[in-house]
């Protein structure tokens, strides 16, 4: 399976923050947005990846993260020239996906999700999404259920929300989704929605939706509210746990895509913030 990070958009809630800076590249807590994401693949137990941008930020991400070799991955980069909508992101990628199937998470979105959750959705045959309890369902696609968790409808930002089940933006498909994202048209905001590829796999009695529960984070970092609270959240699980979230470094040594000597030489040029520490104590341990 591969996967794609899609890390462009044009972060107009956070004006005047993202005027100049990609929203991606901000900082959550100790390590930029992108990481979090990107450890969230890495835990899939995908290590080839496509991370799409804008032209401006693309030569911005390459240099944070290079060719993936470092951390036992293949890392390519794809401009998408206009913010045209999330399925625009398997026609960017179709040459990348080739045959295989596909994950796709968006970049400014962080998980705290078991392991063996987000293994098992390799496996997908059709697709597969998750629904998560908010309290602000209207802000993002919503997906209703009957008793039997059988899903009944999926609408984009709906005034009047039917459930309080959120999707968030991870989302596993087979390797028809690209054909599914060629046929979408825009919709009335102008954008080629990841709800109607959704509701296509749906149409087609393909999709899977899985309930994340009160034990996992799902959190979102497009308003300045969203933003802070996702700093605060990382820094007082990591504080209180000695654990860290979204460590990409980590999260390549667990899934054995480097050894410990490979670990140990990241770690070398980062011990001066402690980030380094914390790799050598994991290397060692
Ligand atoms: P959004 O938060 O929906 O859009 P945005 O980031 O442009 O922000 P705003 O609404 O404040 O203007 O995007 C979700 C994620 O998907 C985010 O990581 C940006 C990314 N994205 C793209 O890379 N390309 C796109 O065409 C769109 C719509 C979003």
């Amino acid at each position: 399976m591969k996967g794609i990070i899609l890390a462009g958009g044009s972060g107009t809630r956070l004006h005047p923050l993202t005027l100049a800076m990609s929203k991606q590249m901000m900082p959550i807590y100790d390590k930029p947005m992108i990481y979090y994401p990107l450890s969230t693949l890495l835990y899939s137990g995908i290590n080839e990846i496509l991370i799409i941008s804008t032209p401006h930020d693309l030569p911005l991400f390459e240099k944070l993260l290079g060719d993936g070799s470092r951390l036992g991955c293949k890392f390519e980069y794809k401009a998408q020239e206009v913010p045209n909508g999330l399925a625009q992101a398997f026609v960017l990628g179709e040459q990348f996906i080739g045959k295989d199937k596909v994950c796709l998470v968006l970049g400014d979105n962080i998980f705290q999700i078991k392991i063996n959750t987000l293994t098992s959705c390799k496996e997908v045959e059709g697709g597969i999404i998750f629904g998560y309890h908010v309290n602000d369902p209207e802000r993002y696609g919503v997906v209703k259920y009957d008793e039997d968790f059988k899903v009944l409808s999926i609408e984009e930002k709906p005034t009047n929300p039917k459930s309080n089940y959120a999707i968030p933006g991870l989302y596993y498909y087979d390797n028809s989704v690209i054909e599914i994202a060629k046929n979408i048209k825009p919709s009335a905001r102008g954008e080629h929605e990841i709800t109607d590829v959704n509701k296509e796999y749906l149409r087609r009695g393909e999709l899977d939706v899985r309930l994340l529960g009160r034990g996992t984070a799902w959190l979102d970092t497009g308003t300045f509210q969203s933003l802070m609270q996702a700093n605060q959240y990382v820094q007082v699980v990591e504080e209180r746990q000695g654990r860290k979230i979204g460590c990409i470094e980590e999260a390549a040594f667990k899934m054995g895509y480097i050894n410990k000597v490979q670990l140990l030489e990241i770690a070398e040029p980062l011990r001066k913030s402690g980030y380094g520490e914390y790799l050598v104590k994991l290397a060692n341990s």
